[in-house]
């Protein structure tokens, strides 16, 4: 007889629902069912169920080992009813041509040729904030890594038209966030249509334009322009995957990592002191980045406690067997990068912000996956480590920054954001 997957009893759900309401987030609740469930549970609501999947072992089975028996791809969910036939939602060999495709814009040696867009964008938001000023760093994170992605990646100058978008891409993200679709699915949502359609209008007007172009470079617009068998629809459904994907969990990282700094004065002095040492004013290049080390531990501790991603969702293509519990086929699972970065037997202190930690010490394979593992780990990366280092260091450059007193918690929408927003104080530096 296979034992029922273990489920939160009443007294669980009771302590679940008072660090919930302690916290403002579900994910105090979650903490709370891992702890006393272990590496493997049920979440029940109505309407609702999942399997959760918590530690390295957990990770593994997800990412390499058992693998070909999950699908990403959920028909009728809002992310593959945005998406539609992008790389992140679609499975097997459709998945892997995509990605061959699309990683050479993304690849390491790409990364010197986005730099200056990076700075320059960084430098334009920047200089809206003027000598003394309030600013919500969850917002002009977003303005940063939209810019920065649609300049690098598409070779797009968005600046024209970000207010105009901006209420389109909020929408868009809260389309995909989890919300009551997740209980009621398939239930019409129609006050969503304009704000997509307006995004789609757009993207489908830079492939236009990028069509009629003589000379095309070697960004990702351009190189799936070029691919004979791409048309239109299926280039727009890797645009929207990119630009979802890449500049919301970028927004996320770097406001957590600015909230941070705030919270730990001592920090972000040191991380101040290290990029004056090492770049002076200078713009922050590839070379400076890679010699920031005390930053690298600050981006890495970020990561681990609010990873921006915080869960993967597949779904179980054939029974599975973990821990010798069985997974029937078609269940919706979860591996949660959140949880599986508290755990107690890997990490000493984890719920305290401690950059130092990665100085010496090398985590335990699969118990620190920001960017997820195996062959569909983020193809992002790179792209987002140089970034947000770039982004934080011409920061601190040139302005100090003063955490002013809000209460922040960790919200789960499409990533995990510091909410309702991260308010500083930034003062010009002389
Ligand atoms: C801080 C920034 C980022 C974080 C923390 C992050 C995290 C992740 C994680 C955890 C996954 C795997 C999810 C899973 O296993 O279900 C993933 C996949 C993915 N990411 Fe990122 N990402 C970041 C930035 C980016 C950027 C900048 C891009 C694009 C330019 C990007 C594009 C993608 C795509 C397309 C996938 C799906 C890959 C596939 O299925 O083959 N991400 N990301």
């Amino acid at each position: 007889m296979p034992q029922p997957i273990p489920r939160p009893d009443g007294l669980l759900s009771l302590k679940a629902l008072r660090q919930m309401q302690t916290e403002h987030s579900v994910l105090g609740a979650l903490q709370v069912f891992s702890d006393g469930l272990g590496p493997i549970f049920e979440l029940r609501l109505p309407g609702f169920k999942a399997v959760m999947l918590v530690g390295p072992e957990a990770a593994r089975f997800v990412l390499v080992s058992q693998k070909d028996d999950f699908r990403w791809r959920s028909e009728g969910d809002p992310v593959t009813l945005l998406l539609r036939h992008g790389v992140l939602v679609e499975d097997g060999e459709s998945h892997d041509r995509l990605r061959r495709f699309m990683n050479p814009a993304l690849h390491k040696q790409m990364l010197k040729t986005y730099v200056d867009e990076m700075v320059q964008r960084t430098d334009e938001v920047l200089a809206s904030w003027g000598q003394n000023s309030q600013q919500d760093m969850l917002v002009e994170m977003r303005k940063v890594a939209l810019l920065i992605l649609m300049g690098g990646l598409y070779r797009v100058d968005y600046s024209p038209d970000m207010q105009r978008l901006w209420a389109s891409v909020l929408k868009t993200i809260e389309y995909i966030s989890p919300g009551i679709w997740m209980f009621w699915p398939g239930v019409p949502r129609p006050w969503y249509t304009r704000r997509l359609k307006e995004l789609d209008d757009y993207l489908f007007q830079i492939i236009r334009l990028r069509r009629q172009e003589k000379t095309q470079g070697s960004d990702l617009l351009s190189l799936l322009v070029k691919q004979s068998d791409m048309d239109d629809d299926l280039i727009r459904d890797q645009l929207m995957t990119m630009l979802i994907a890449g500049h919301d969990t970028s927004t996320a990282l770097l406001s957590w990592a600015l909230y941070l700094l705030g919270k730990h004065p001592h920090v972000l002095e040191q991380a101040r002191e290290e990029i004056d040492r090492v770049g002076g004013k200078d713009a922050p290049s590839m070379e400076m980045v890679s010699q920031l080390h005390y930053l690298d531990h600050v981006v890495d501790e970020a990561l681990r406690m609010y990873p921006p991603i915080h869960l993967g969702s597949r779904k179980a293509a054939v029974d599975l067997e973990f821990h010798g519990y069985t997974i029937p086929s078609g269940t919706r699972v979860m591996y949660s990068i959140y949880l599986t970065h508290r755990l107690e037997q890997y990490w000493d202190r984890p719920h305290e912000f401690i950059p130092e930690r990665f100085d010496q010490f090398k985590p335990t394979p699969y118990t620190y996956l920001p960017f997820g593992g195996g062959a569909r780990n983020c193809i992002g990366a790179a792209f987002a480590q140089v970034e947000v280092k770039i982004v934080l260091a011409r920061i601190l450059q040139r302005y100090s920054l003063e955490l002013l007193p809000n209460p922040v918690h960790a919200h789960m929408g499409a990533t995990l954001e510091p909410r309702p927003g991260v308010m500083m104080r930034v003062v010009k530096r002389s």
